[in-house]
């Protein structure tokens, strides 16, 4: 038996929408012939291997709601990281009794900072990490010194919100900052960010005023992407562990600033573009597939449970690719990779598992 973890609106009928996932996932235990049972996050306990569920036998074409033993493996349909302390801990618990929860993802692995610092560790990935320091007004100086522009995101951080660059001109600084976002935080695009030059003198005042909790925020190497007409443009890379138990990439799309000088997320303006539209090399391509399959690789290390991830990439003027940052819950839009891929893996380890 696999266990589908879906959101808990699913079941209480909020979100009608996710009515399509129960027959995706009803699809496929038909194709794999085996069991599945579904509940969500909320329905685990820690001191207890039981769990209520909706129960799906291909063979008896029947769905009935019982109480069962929690399956040994488990894929989480989740669009967004879990911070839940409760539920994590439950989590934990039953991780450690060898429960596995595929592609759950953690509000820890969304630390940008911790997971630049990890892929150091990793001579043939390392290169291709940007400069990354936890924010400083030692540590801004010494970035800007070192690469005229440099980049502020919250650890946190999402949709490109209160994110600074600040670049060094003649005896300024020009920065720019993206709003926080809190007050339209369902709002599909941002206000446009705000942008003010200040002598080199009221750096520190700047900073004192806009960093209050520094800990909070990494200061990073700006990179100077690559444009189209003009326009700089990054990339996202999906790879999935698939039936084989291989790294795959399943996903890659560009994302092309809204405006020259503007960061490249949907949310600030930034544009959805396919690889061909942007005439990306056949070399360029190659890269970004190698870099991320490697990046697959070491993530997997400290994050097994892992099964997808979304890498947000860049190629520079000079056309050498950097690394970004991590998503451990990337938006995938094709049924093969939201639920045939996720499961052919689920039922790897299923089978693996009898074997034993
Ligand atoms: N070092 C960098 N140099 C140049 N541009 C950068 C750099 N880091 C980030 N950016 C730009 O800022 C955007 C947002 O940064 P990042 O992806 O790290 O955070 P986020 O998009 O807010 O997080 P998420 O993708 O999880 O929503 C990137 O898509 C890219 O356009
Ligand atoms: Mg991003």
């Amino acid at each position: 038996m696999i266990g589908i973890i879906l959101p808990s609106a699913f079941f209480s009928g909020k979100r009608p929408c996710l009515f399509a996932d129960f027959n995706h996932y009803k699809d496929l235990a038909e194709q794999y012939g085996t069991d599945i049972c579904f509940f969500s996050l909320q329905e685990l306990k820690k001191d207890s291997p039981l769990v209520e569920a909706l129960v799906y036998s291909p063979i008896h074409k029947q769905t009935e709601k019982k109480t069962i033993a929690l399956p040994q493996i488990n894929l989480v349909r989740n669009t967004s990281y879990i911070r839940d302390r409760q539920i994590v801990g439950k989590i934990k618990i039953l991780q450690n009794k060898n429960f596995y929860f595929l592609n759950l993802p953690l509000i820890e692995q969304a630390n940008k900072l911790k997971n630049c610092e990890f892929l150091q560790q990793f001579s043939d990935v390392k290169e291709h990490v940007p400069a990354t320091k936890q924010l400083s007004f030692a540590h801004l100086n010494e970035l800007i010194n070192l690469y005229q522009k440099v980049i502020i995101k919250p650890l946190f951080g999402s949709k490109g919100r209160n994110i600074t660059t600040i670049e060094k001109e003649a005896n300024k600084y020009r920065i720019m900052q993206t709003s926080p976002g809190n007050k339209h935080r369902n709002a599909k695009i941002s206000a446009p960010p705000k942008v003010v030059s200040i002598l080199d003198t009221q750096l520190k005042s700047f900073y004192d005023n806009n960093f209050p909790r520094p800990t909070s925020f990494l200061v990073q190497q700006w990179i100077w992407l690559k444009n189209d007409q003009g326009l700089p443009f990054d990339l996202r890379a999906i790879v999935q562990r698939n039936g084989h138990n291989k790294w795959q990439l399943t996903s890659r799309v560009a994302r092309v600033a809204g405006e020259k000088d503007r960061i490249t997320n949907i949310s600030q303006g930034g544009k959805m573009v396919s690889l061909s539209e942007l005439k990306l090399k056949k070399k360029d391509r190659a890269k970004i597939r190698a870099l991320s399959l490697k990046l697959a690789q070491c993530f997997a290390i400290i994050y097994p449970w892992s099964a997808e991830m979304g890498f947000d990439l860049a190629l520079d003027r000079q056309g050498k690719l950097w690394y970004l940052e991590t998503n451990f819950c990337p938006e995938k839009v094709r049924p093969e990779t939201i639920y045939k891929i996720p499961f052919a893996y689920a039922y790897f380890l299923l089978v693996k598992q009898a074997e034993k």
